[in-house]
This record gives C-alpha cells, sequence and structure tokens, in this order.
C-alpha cells in the first residue's frame, strides 16, 4: 500500500494538477480501491471533516478538492470576499485525515475549450437560491460535473445545509446517468445550533448569536407543524424570525423531491428552508419539519 493511502498515518497527498490527480487515483483504482469525494470550496471548518469522516467509513480513499469556483457567484463582490485560507485548510486536511487532497487552479478546472453538458434541472434550479442568484446553478452544475469527470468517484458526499444543491446534484448525476452515488449528510452544528458554514468566518462573536434566530426559528417551526397547515407554519415562523436582528430574503417550506411551495397540505420530508442576511454575510439554513 502506498504511503500516501494509510490511514493511520493519516498522510495526506497534496496535488494541483489534473493529470497528478488522475495519476493517483488510478493507481489507487488499480489496486482495487473505492474513491469516495467530498468538494469544497475551501475555508474548512467540521462540518466538512464530518463530511471527510463519513466519506472514510465506506470509502478506501477519500478525496477533497479545495476550489472557490467563479461560475456559481452571480454578486462579484461575493466572489472575491469569499473566505480563502488554503494554509489553514491544508493543516485541517492533514490533521483530520483525507488521503488526497486537490488544490486545483481555475486553468485546471477550466481549459479552453471544454465542454459542459446541458442538464434538464426540471425548474429544482429556478425557485429559493436560483430566484435570488440566478446563474448560481448552472455553475455548480458546471463544476461539480468537471470534478466529477477527473475524480471519478463512486460515491460523493454533500451536506444537506446546502438542501437545494443536494437536489440539483442528484438531479444531474440522475440525467446524465453517472455511476456515481450521492450521499447526502446531516448539517453540522455549533452548539448552540448555527449550521456550519464558511461564510460563519465573517460573522463576529456578536452576529454569530444573533444569527441563532435562524435554527430558532426552524426550530418553533418544526414545533408548529403538527398543529398548523404549511402557510400559517410560514406566517408564524416569518413572525418569530422578526424579533430578530436579521433581514429575511426568503423563508418557505418546500416539497423535498420538487422544491416546490407547499401550503395547504403537508407531503413527508417537507423542508423549511431560509435565506438571510446577517450584516453583509448571507446564510442558508433549513430543516425537515415532517
Ligand atoms: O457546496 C459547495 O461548497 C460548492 O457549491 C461545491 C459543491 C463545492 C461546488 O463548487
Amino acid at each position: 500500500m502506498p504511503a500516501c493511502f494509510e490511514r493511520k498515518g493519516r498522510k495526506v497527498e497534496i496535488i494541483n494538477t489534473v493529470e497528478g490527480l488522475k495519476k493517483t487515483l488510478d493507481s489507487a483504482r488499480e489496486e482495487g480501491k473505492s474513491i469516495g469525494f467530498v468538494p469544497t470550496m475551501g475555508a474548512l471548518h467540521q462540518g466538512h471533516m464530518d463530511l471527510v469522516s463519513r466519506a472514510s467509513t465506506v470509502c478506501d480513499v477519500v478525496v477533497v478538492s479545495v476550489f472557490v469556483n467563479p461560475t456559481q457567484f452571480n454578486n462579484p463582490s461575493d466572489l472575491e470576499k469569499y473566505p480563502r485560507t488554503p494554509q489553514a485548510d491544508s493543516e485541517l486536511l492533514k490533521k483530520f485525515g483525507c488521503d488526497v487532497a486537490f488544490f486545483p487552479s481555475e486553468i485546471e478546472i477550466y481549459p479552453e475549450n471544454l465542454v459542459s453538458p446541458r442538464v434538464d434541472l426540471s425548474g429544482l434550479d429556478e425557485v429559493m437560491e436560483g430566484k435570488f442568484r440566478p446563474g448560481h446553478f448552472k455553475g455548480v452544475v458546471q463544476v461539480v460535473y468537471r470534478l466529477f469527470d477527473i475524480v471519478e468517484p463512486q460515491k460523493a458526499f454533500f451536506g444537506l445545509k446546502d438542501f437545494q444543491q443536494v437536489a440539483v446534484i442528484k438531479r444531474m448525476v440522475e440525467q446524465l446517468n453517472l455511476p456515481i452515488e450521492i450521499v447526502p449528510c446531516e448539517t453540522s452544528r455549533t452548539e448552540k445550533g448555527l449550521a456550519m458554514s464558511s461564510r460563519n468566518k465573517r460573522l463576529s462573536e456578536v452576529q454569530k448569536e444573533e444569527a441563532l434566530i435562524i435554527y430558532h426559528t426552524l426550530m418553533h417551526a418544526k414545533a408548529d407543524a403538527g398543529s398548523y397547515s404549511p402557510a400559517e407554519t410560514i406566517v408564524r415562523a416569518k413572525d418569530f424570525f422578526e424579533q430578530g436582528a436579521l433581514q429575511l430574503e426568503y423563508l418557505t417550506i418546500v416539497d423535498p423531491h420538487t422544491l416546490q411551495d407547499l401550503s395547504d397540505k403537508w407531503v413527508p420530508g417537507a423542508a423549511m428552508c431560509i435565506a438571510c442576511f446577517c450584516g453583509e454575510v448571507r446564510l442558508i439554513d433549513n430543516m425537515t419539519l415532517i
């Protein structure tokens, strides 16, 4: 077994090129090893490490990519301000043990003449994040498809904090018939309930406290769900949320498969999804209510 795949010693191989990564993964595949993949945009935190550790329980080799994908940002200032901590990311990956960390440059991911497939997302990309961040999911699909094509994992692990992203990626995999299992993983939270996110790095301690209104609103809605309709639950949740200091962008309850709004009737897996601003920082979160 090559040293770079020894989980015990937690040796991480850091790779910057597609060619280098393919070579490493081809030799792992030749040894019959399964590949698990955790795509990220860096500024890694415990939530990412939870994905890595989940992947390492079911796959022989865990690959983590760190790439801030410009094509999924519709707002240039959001892209510019997105936290980038490559040194700390490498240290964390060494400590918490993925096997291969892939830090590609933009030209490695988007070489000239790259052809990205067209994917019919059946409207999953048009609601919620899609409405407020036009083009966002086109960029997500483009980069995830490209990364899947490079890594060729058996399984890929995504956090459910990005509830809509998980639905979109699943649909992409179905549409393109890719032989990859998408493994959705529970949202990791701080002890007080704030969903872990790279964007939290931009929050002050006071703002982190203020942002707890998101979790409290979701819990409030979960308690309401048994007694009220989705529409009533939304009204009550908005009232609750407005007691806090954050600015709401949207708060809705959706069918987990179609992502269409629910109003009168509950369906199993119905989820409340919230997007809001804490100061300048845009946060999203969600919870399955029923
Ligand atoms: O969830 C993210 O961090 C990104 O959207 C992803 C999946 C890494 C694609 O850039």
